[in-house]
């Protein structure tokens, strides 16, 4: 038997259902904030992603999925959203003939090559949003609204909104030249990949997963104690404004998050459910002013986050909350025999299109097999079409709860469904 590749997943049964309604809540939520919705390609050349997630990241040297494809070009398949986000927002030109800020959203796989556990695959997808254009604090807590927001909407409680600030580039490069000052009588201390990462990009080193634990990573220096006014100013707006928001949030002054494109305000929700596991970071992002530059575009202010859909359904079911979604049909419709099928195609066609949801004997099954199907589909309805009714288009419909039995009118069972399910 084929199995599926190590570290994906299938989705079907009740889970499909659950996914199908929190996305669906997110479009609807993404309409409020008037975000714009992008899709963007799965691959995209590789370089994209080495400029713009960093070569020095975890991500970039050990996790991407790169091929050749036939015309010998290299691919890679997107291990984020945010560099095709911003490959696509200076591609179409929109910081000329745009409404700015450019505010976009955008859901779907990505591909990393992880170690799988529970919370973590290789195949996950992202829900995430991106808005270019404007440097002011408003938009950052705006953006970390999004995600509180969906959580709220959804009934979760179990969550943690972690905030810290990277500052400006002056800021960041006083931070590095103190990390490396730090670091350097230690560098014997850290693990060989470390070692690589203080010559290339220190601030990596503070989110290492093999030396996390140590105490030099522990105290090593703290941005909040590197800002110039600015950045000092910028960060102060972030929290005024998330408090006008009602957002309760905590100053960690750990986090760094583990891409290279962040400046100013980082962030990350945590999901504080007892028993959860480790990969208990339900979504991240942060500013990045330098990236859309980076890449090729002009001069323009970021900022974003993703959530990974798989932690959000987990925590949903460690907080046992119950979605509204749809179990039941409203009819199912039963040809007695082949005489009467198209008859009945017809009406369970024109059912559906009038918006019932509307099924019917496939297997040509007996009076008595078919009721039990009609159970198992948990219809409200069954209608029995036979010879009879058939012949005098009158319909004999079932009310499969009550068990109650009408006929009714070919032209009236819309308005007679109507009334009945509005009951
Ligand atoms: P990230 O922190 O790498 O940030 O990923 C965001 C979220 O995606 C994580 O918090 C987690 O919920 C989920 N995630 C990441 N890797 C996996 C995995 N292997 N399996 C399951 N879920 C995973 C970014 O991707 C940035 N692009 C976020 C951003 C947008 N920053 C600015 N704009």
């Amino acid at each position: 038997m084929i199995q599926k590749a190590k570290g994906t997943y299938d989705v079907y049964g009740e889970y499909g259902k659950k996914l199908l309604y929190v996305e669906e809540l997110i479009e609807g939520l993404m309409e409020k904030y008037n975000y714009e919705y992008f899709r963007t390609p799965i691959f995209e050349s590789s370089n994209l992603f080495h400029r713009g997630v960093g070569e020095t990241t975890d991500i970039v040297t050990k996790e991407t999925y790169d091929f050749k494809d036939r015309g010998d070009r290299d691919i890679t398949l997107r291990p984020e959203g945010t560099a095709g986000i911003v490959r696509s927002y200076i591609e179409n030109k929109m910081y000329g003939n745009h409404i700015t800020p450019v505010k976009a959203w955008y859901y779907g796989p990505m591909f990393r090559y992880e170690r799988p556990q529970s919370g973590r695959f290789r195949e996950f997808y992202q829900f995430g949003v991106e808005a270019f254009g404007s440097s002011d604090a408003l938009i950052d807590a705006e953006v970390i609204s999004i995600p509180v927001n969906l959580y709220k909407l959804l009934g979760l409680k179990g969550i943690k909104v972690n905030i810290n600030t990277l500052g400006d580039n002056e800021s960041r490069n006083n931070y590095r030249n103190a990390l490396i000052e730090y670091f350097r009588p230690h560098i014997d201390e850290l693990c060989e990949d470390c070692k690589e990462r203080f010559n290339k990009n220190p601030l990596r080193i503070l989110d290492c997963k093999l030396d996390s634990n140590l105490d030099i990573i522990k105290n090593a220096p703290k941005t909040i104690d590197y800002l110039n006014d600015l950045s000092k100013k910028h960060f102060e707006d972030v929290k005024k404004y998330l408090s006008a928001m009602h957002i309760e949030y905590v100053v960690n002054p750990n986090l760094v998050r583990g891409l290279d494109y962040y400046t100013h305000t980082v962030f990350e929700v945590e999901a504080s459910i007892e028993g959860f596991g480790s990969q208990n970071v339900l979504c991240g992002g942060g500013r990045y002013d330098n990236l859309v530059e980076m890449l090729d575009g002009p001069k323009t202010s970021g900022v974003g986050f993703a959530m990974g859909m798989e932690r959000l359904m987990t925590a949903l079911d460690y907080e046992k909350i119950e979605l509204p979604i749809i179990n039941d049909i409203d009819c199912y419709v039963i040809p007695m025999s082949d005489n009467e099928k198209e008859f009945a195609i017809d009406i369970c066609m024109d059912l559906r299109l009038n918006g019932f949801i509307v099924d019917i004997d496939y297997l040509s099954r007996n009076l008595k097999s078919n009721f039990k199907q009609a159970d198992r589909l948990n219809t409200k309805f069954v209608i029995i079409i036979g010879e009879e009714e058939k012949e005098s288009n009158i319909l004999t419909i079932k009310d499969n709860v009550t068990k109650e039995e009408y006929k009714v009118k070919i032209d009236n069972v819309i308005d007679f469904l109507d009334e009945k399910l509005s009951e």
